[in-house]
This record gives structure tokens, C-alpha cells and sequence, in this order.
């Protein structure tokens, strides 16, 4: 198949889990180097969309396309930071981000997966933290290490599943700050999961709003407000914020 422009591709996917349908032709694009938050109410599917773009689960109906290829053959630029860090609690913070190194790059010498990890615990703010253990760590500072493991398999595509929703407001804040940082640094394409309508609105590109299950896009809106964006104030992302709010409460009302 030849490379497009899409990083990912969803054509009429559908798919059931335990003889439910889950989607039912669900179609999505994902642009190289987008950020692009899918919201939507609990259970319809954001997990598993992920999860198909990972190559964890195919489609029963349709197709989902990874760089232009099939899930199976573009697994390896694919990495997933989620909800809860699953970090090893036996390593230290600069172990955690090569244990991701040593485990999908064969051959690759300690010292240069040592520099690695530490140029990302530097990108994610942890540069004096590397030889903190899990338990050492805030919560965010863990989140923040599951980030720089993701990266270390060197992904063009980064999947996060409600990376944030376990913190608390503050840090959850900075945080969307932080990765609104990373992202531009590094040029990756992000598919960020998340039923928090401020939360997309301050970081998309674009925003895809799924219904409930049979699940299918329900509107997709641009963002093309500057960053970093305060949803409360910004007169441009009023209007945005609200239609999103009204259409998901709606849709949250419906279950
Ligand atoms: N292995 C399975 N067998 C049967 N049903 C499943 C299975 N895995 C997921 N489901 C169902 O598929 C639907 C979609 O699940 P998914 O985890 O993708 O939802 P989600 O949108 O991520 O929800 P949340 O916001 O709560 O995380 C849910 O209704 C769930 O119950
Ligand atoms: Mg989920």
C-alpha cells in the first residue's frame, strides 16, 4: 500500500465485542503530526479504537490503516501512555525509559540507551529525578516518566488513553501544558482519548466527538486557536467549548 498522508485511517469500521456492536461504520482520519482528541461518553469505544490502532484487536467491518499500512506492519511506530503509568516499581526512573529501549532495540549498547533515556527525562522536566524509584515519584512525575518511555521506542505516533485523569487539577494542568511542549517538539502525531470537553478544547488540533454505542463521529471540530489556550477566557474558544459541551451532555443524558 503506498505511504499517505494520513497517519491513520478508520473506513467504516465496525466492529462487536461479546456480541454487542461497538461501531458501526465508523470513519476517522488522523493527520501526520495532528494532535487530535476523540471524546466521547464511557463505553463508546475510545479505548478500543486505540487498541485497533495498536494492532491489539482488528475490525470485523471495514479497515483501519496505520501509516498507510495494515495495524500488524506498523506496530512498531506506535507507542500508549496510559491512565495509570504501569511503571516497573524495581527500576529507577532512567531504567523505566531504557527498559523500553532494551525490550525493542536489539543491540543497542547501555551508554547510548542511557543518553537516550536522559535526554528524555530532560524533554518531560525529570533530568534530576532519573534515579528516582516509582514510589519516590508524585504522581505526575510518574505520568511524566511513562511519557519518556513511550517516546523511547522512538514512535511516530503516540496513542494516550486519559493520561491526566488520575491527577489532580493543578498537576492535570500542567501537564496539558507540558505535552502541548513535547508534542511540538518532537513532531509526533498524537491520538489522545478523553471525556473531558475543556481538556480537549486546550490541546486538539482537531476534536472528534463520538456518540454512544453503535458508535459513529458525531462532529469533528478544529481548533485553530493558538496555544497555550485558556478555555474560560478566549473569546474564540467560548463558542467552540460550549457547542461541545451541549452536544456531549446531551449525549451523556441519552445513557
Ligand atoms: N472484551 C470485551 N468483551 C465485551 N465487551 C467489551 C470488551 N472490551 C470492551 N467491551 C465493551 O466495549 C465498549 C467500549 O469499550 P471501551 O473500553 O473502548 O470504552 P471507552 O470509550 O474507552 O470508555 P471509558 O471512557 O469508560 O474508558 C464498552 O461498552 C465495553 O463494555
Ligand atoms: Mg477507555
Amino acid at each position: 500500500m503506498p505511504e499517505s498522508s494520513n497517519a491513520i485511517r478508520f473506513d467504516r469500521v465496525g466492529v462487536a465485542l461479546g456480541g454487542e456492536p461497538i461501531y458501526r461504520d465508523l470513519s476517522i482520519d488522523v493527520r501526520e503530526g495532528e494532535f487530535l482528541c476523540l471524546l466521547g461518553p464511557s463505553g463508546c469505544g475510545k479505548s478500543t479504537a486505540l487498541r485497533m490502532i495498536a494492532d491489539l484487536l482488528e475490525p470485523q467491518a471495514g479497515t483501519v490503516e496505520v501509516l498507510g499500512r495494515r495495524p500488524e506492519e506498523a506496530w512498531d511506530q506506535v507507542a500508549f501512555v496510559f491512565q495509570a503509568p504501569r511503571l516497573a516499581p524495581w527500576r529507577d526512573a532512567l531504567r523505566n525509559v531504557t527498559l523500553a529501549m532494551e525490550l525493542r532495540f536489539d543491540g543497542m549498547s547501555v551508554a547510548a540507551m542511557n543518553e537516550r533515556a536522559r535526554e528524555l527525562l530532560t524533554l518531560v522536566g525529570l533530568a534530576r529525578d532519573a534515579h528516582k524509584y516509582p514510589r519516590q515519584l508524585s504522581g505526575g512525575e510518574r505520568q511524566r516518566v511513562a511519557i519518556a518511555r513511550a517516546l523511547a521506542v522512538e514512535p511516530r505516533i503516540v496513542l494516550m488513553d486519559e493520561p491526566f485523569s488520575a491527577l489532580d487539577p493543578n498537576t492535570r494542568r500542567r501537564m496539558r501544558e507540558e505535552i502541548v511542549d513535547i508534542w511540538r517538539q518532537t513532531g509526533k502525531t498524537i491520538v489522545f482519548v478523553t471525556h473531558d470537553v475543556d481538556e480537549a478544547v486546550t490541546l486538539a488540533d482537531r476534536v472528534v466527538l463520538l456518540s454512544r454505542k453503535p458508535t459513529t463521529v458525531v462532529e469533528t471540530i478544529t481548533i485553530e486557536a493558538v496555544r497555550p489556550r485558556d478555555v474560560q477566557t478566549e473569546r474564540g474558544l467560548v463558542a467552540v467549548r460550549e457547542r461541545l459541551h451541549a452536544l456531549f451532555d446531551a449525549l451523556e443524558e441519552a445513557g
